[in-house]
């Protein structure tokens, strides 16, 4: 059970792998994402939008709607609030009683406490209102599922994302310098990690390819996957691929001190539908 105080303390400090990495990324998405928008809205509608509109959030349509699977104290919700989503338009997903009960979502995001394995019954009945969701968000959540319920899930998700609605994931890289052995990535075991805020988790290590190989079997384009971390840049192709790992490992079979992968490594992925 997560003790959802503590981990909330956690994620709100400067050296936090939220703020060093993944909220970092988060942003970037968004602003790509919404630039897009607005690129296609200025070709689309460009009469009505004035070439002088530089804040996204008079671009984002005032129903834009927002699924956070994981969303756990609600930093997701939050990024996606300062952009300018109406909190109201979120629905935070988790399975997690107690991480649902924090204060530090922004005010009006509805809570859905459901396993992201089977949510879409509960989602109707709850929320019958938000079917279509224009962004999906899964920050941190895939390495806790094995095979079988991540690709449950992707297919639960797909069923409520719109046309041009798009997946974003982030995931512990498969080879992390800091729990991650070469014996662990070879078998692929489940791993323990100790956090500060609650008993060991246990992370489900799968590979890169079936990252990807579960997204096409939920019938969903992969069109961008990328790694990073607090000491690498938000594009880079370092160690994108399992055979770019493996020839990494067996480069310095001792240990990963050459090269070594930077400081909270993340694996992300954009799909669309
Ligand atoms: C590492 S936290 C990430 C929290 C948040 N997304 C963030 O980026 O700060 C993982 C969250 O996923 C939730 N979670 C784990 N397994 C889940 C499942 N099967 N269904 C729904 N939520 C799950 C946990 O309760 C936890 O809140």
């Amino acid at each position: 059970m997560v003790d959802a105080e503590r981990f909330a303390e956690y994620t709100k400090t400067p050296d936090s792998a939220w703020n060093l990495v993944e909220g970092k990324v988060l942003n970037y998405v968004l602003e790509r994402y919404y630039k897009d928008r607005f690129d296609w809205l200025k070709r689309k509608e460009n009469e009505l939008i004035p070439a002088t509109i530089t804040k996204y959030d008079s671009l984002i349509p005032k129903d834009f709607r927002v699924l956070d699977i994981g969303t756990g104290t609600g930093n997701v919700a939050h990024t996606l609030v300062e952009f300018g989503v109406d909190p109201r338009n979120i629905v935070g997903l988790d399975n997690d009683p107690n991480m649902l009960k924090t204060s530090n979502h922004p005010d009006g995001v509805n809570k859905l406490h459901a396993g992201v394995q089977n949510f879409v019954p509960k989602l109707k009945e709850e929320f019958p209102g938000f079917g279509n969701f224009d962004m999906v968000t899964a920050n941190m959540v895939f390495h806790l599922l094995n095979y079988g319920d991540y690709v449950k899930s992707l297919k639960q998700i797909k069923q409520v994302m719109a046309e041009r609605s798009q997946l974003y994931i982030m995931l512990p890289h498969p080879l992390r310098e800091d729990i991650h052995t070469i014996a662990a990535y070879h078998d692929r075991r489940t791993l323990d990690e100790i956090t500060p805020w609650c008993e060991p988790v246990e992370y489900k290590v799968k590979t890169i390819n079936e990252y990807k190989r579960g997204l096409a079997q939920a019938g969903l384009n992969t069109w961008k996957i990328r790694t990073t971390g607090a000491d690498q840049g938000l594009e880079d192709n370092f160690l994108l691929s399992d055979e770019a790992v493996w020839s990494h490992i067996r480069a310095d079979t001792n240990h990963l001190t050459k090269a070594k992968p930077p400081h909270y490594f993340r694996l992300w992925l954009m799909a669309s539908r």
